[in-house]
């Protein structure tokens, strides 16, 4: 088993597949874009099903997979099956835009993906192209609807909290739990090498924090009642809406934050393990896997590297990746 220095066992692995996107969301990435990694220094999905294996053996039972995004990445359904075979692995899940769902969420359900989390932040189309800086949100729709008819379920939905962007649509976009069987999930902004101006009509990412309290009060109107069930062994606190068949939820990195029940690795699409979100600390991987090297060894010293909790409580920002470069 994979236990840190703080006795947290650790059971689930987020996988970046890609350090390319198809939208640029202005939280997630500078306007210029990023350098991308040559192909060669990203790991081949059998190298990804080696690191799995090795996870699973030692007790990760869940696995999702991030970007970038996912979808980005060619053939995305092999590799979901190449991972759903291997003996220990519970859960398969993908961290989604949703702009390329219409056309592949049948075959990721059938290969074996069981949900999905998408990101959304407002539900407004003009809105939506311009924090994504050029996506539609009707080809979003459209996803999120293809993966609620492929039955990848409990469907997700993640909006990042930003003062003056979209914090007048937090009772609409929680009402989507009102209309649907969806968690929407709150997020605060993490401040991950995103301090670079916005652009032209947005707040720098400071301006734009709204703590997860103030986004609950917002949704006062609402009843929340609190759920003790959790639906993932994720971060997030969950509510119900009364009348409502969905679920809403509250993940609140920064102002009271859950590392104490952290159980999880991050495996970056270059092929670093990362031990924490928010601490620039690395592991590199890739060429000791491409030497034949067991991966165990590595998989324990990450595990040992995790921190008791995040760097933001220092007052030390990570800074060597954008998120998309992690995949949250
Ligand atoms: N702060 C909070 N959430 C972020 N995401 C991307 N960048 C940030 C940030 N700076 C979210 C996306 C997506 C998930 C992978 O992380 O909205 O839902
Ligand atoms: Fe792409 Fe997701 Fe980042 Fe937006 S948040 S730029 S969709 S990876």
């Amino acid at each position: 088993m994979l236990i840190d220095s703080w006795g947290r066992q650790i059971t689930y692995l987020r996988i970046s597949v890609t350090d390319r996107c198809n939208l640029r969301c202005v939280y997630c990435m500078p306007p210029e874009g990023i350098q991308l990694r040559p192909h060669d220094e990203i790991l081949r999905f059998e190298e990804i099903a080696e690191v799995v294996r090795a996870a699973a053996e030692n007790g990760v039972r869940e696995v999702r997979l991030t970007g970038g995004e996912p979808l980005a990445r060619p053939n995305l359904p092999a590799l979901v099956g190449m991972l759903s075979v291997i003996p220990g692995i519970e859960d398969i899940s993908l961290t989604t835009n949703a702009l390329l769902l219409e056309r592949h969420a049948a075959a990721l359900a059938e290969a074996g993906l069981k949900r999905v989390n998408i990101s959304l932040d407002t539900l407004q189309p003009e809105r939506f192209a311009r924090i994504t800086r050029g996506g539609s949100f009707e080809q979003a729709w459209r996803g999120i609807l293809a993966a609620e008819r492929a039955g990848l379920a409990p469907l997700k939905i993640n909006a990042v909290a930003m003062r003056g962007v979209n914090d007048d649509e937090f009772l609409d976009l929680a009402r989507l739990a009102v209309e649907h069987p969806w968690q929407v999930r709150f997020i605060e902004i993490m401040p991950v090498k995103n301090e670079a101006a916005w652009g032209e009509g947005f707040p720098n990412s400071f301006d734009a924090f709204i703590p997860i309290n103030e986004v609950k009060a917002r949704l006062a109107g609402l009843n929340l009642e609190p759920l003790n069930d959790k639906s993932g062994s994720g971060p997030a606190r969950e509510y119900r809406i009364p009348g409502g068949p969905g679920r809403v939820g509250f993940i609140s990195p920064v102002s009271e934050h859950f590392c104490g029940e952290c159980n999880r690795l991050r495996l970056t699409a270059d092929g670093s393990l990362r031990p924490c979100l928010l601490s620039d600390l690395e592991i590199p991987l890739r060429e000791a896997l491409r030497r034949g090297e067991p991966v165990l060894p590595y998989l324990q010293q990450a595990v040992g590297l995790k921190p008791q909790q995040h760097e933001l409580v220092l007052n030390h920002r990570p800074v060597t990746r954008c998120m998309i470069q992690i995949g949250g």
